[in-house]
């Protein structure tokens, strides 16, 4: 059994699927509303652990409702919440998502408390750096924390990986630092300037984040599927065939079964197994509950052949 820590955000999504996103000044009526529990970090410690893995999440909720949804969840998960820090004065974080008919969404995050999580707070977490065999973690929380986490990471050698949502300019150090950085295609043209449509974009995204000083890139490209670039190779995994219900978190589940398998497998296996995990994500409505186990990952691929 793998043991992933990961350091990171836990949303409350207030979820509207609508025919269509908005247009500047318009409204629109929404055809239903869901309170449900995710944020990028908090999805991919559900995954890793529906995945198998014993995990651990480090990160920051406010003194309220949302806060215990989180904790509540997550705790049923059997995920490790000794490292859940709450927020004296700020709310739980919150993401306003739209979902249109297509499955495709739009989100606007509000961190909150999320940026309560600091460098310090990992100060006393040295013992579960020293078990996990992977440190997962994403963009929601404070960039000098996610710094302090890849060299704690790396002082334990255990293998960090950072997905790189949402989509900003981080410092080089945070892509130098991590063992893997993760971005989808509007993370990847936030990080480097390369506008992403086709599988010629990304290797060019991903030699640029080589550049830069990155180690490995596993780009997340949706329909195109994945792609991972180093310095001696690049290996393309085509998407799954699905029809997509609600494509929220499909890149949680990705990155959360990449960290479970990383280490075992050769890349082009790994991004196959990640390719399923999101594609599973992808046909199941909500952050947290799309979230798939392993044995649905295995029998999805056994029936992928
Ligand atoms: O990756 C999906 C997640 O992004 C949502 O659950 C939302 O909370 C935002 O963090």
């Amino acid at each position: 059994m793998a043991n992933i820590l990961v350091v990171g955000s836990a949303n409350i999504d207030l979820v509207t699927r609508v025919q269509r996103v908005p247009k500047p000044g318009e409204t629109l009526l929404g055809r239903s509303f869901d309170t449900v529990p995710g944020g990028k970090g908090a999805n991919q410690a559900t995954a890793a652990a529906r995945l198998g893995a014993a995990t651990w999440f480090a990160g920051c909720v406010g003194n309220d409702a949302f806060g215990e949804m989180q904790r509540r969840n997550l705790s049923a998960e059997g995920i490790d919440l000794t490292h859940l820090h709450v927020h004296p004065s700020e709310p739980t974080g919150t993401a306003v998502i739209l979902v249109a008919e297509e499955g495709q969404n739009s989100i606007v995050v509000t961190p909150a408390a999320n940026m309560g999580i600091r460098p310090d707070d990992l100060a006393g977490m040295a013992e579960v750096f020293a078990r996990v065999d992977a440190v997962v973690m994403q963009l929601e929380i404070p960039l000098d924390t996610v710094e302090a986490a890849l060299d704690l990471a790396r002082r334990h050698a255990v293998l960090s990986i950072v997905d790189a949502g949402p989509a900003q300019q981080v410092p080089d150090a945070i892509i130098e630092k991590a063992d893997v950085i993760s971005p989808n295609e509007t993370e990847a043209e936030a990080l480097t300037g390369v506008a992403i449509q086709s599988l010629d974009d990304a290797r060019e995204a991903g030699r640029e984040l080589l550049e830069r000083g990155a180690r490995r890139v596993v780009l997340k490209l949706g329909a195109m599927g994945a792609l991972y670039i180093d310095d001696k190779e690049w290996v393309h995994v085509p998407a799954f065939s699905i029809t997509p219900v609600d494509t929220t978190a499909a890149g949680d589940a990705f990155t959360a079964a990449l960290a479970l398998v990383w280490k075992e497998r050769r890349p082009g296996d790994a991004l196959a197994f990640a390719n399923a995990a999101g594609a599973l994500a992808a046909t199941v409505a909500g952050a947290q509950p799309s979230m798939p186990t392993r044995a649905a990952v295995d029998a999805f691929l056994r029936t992928q052949g």
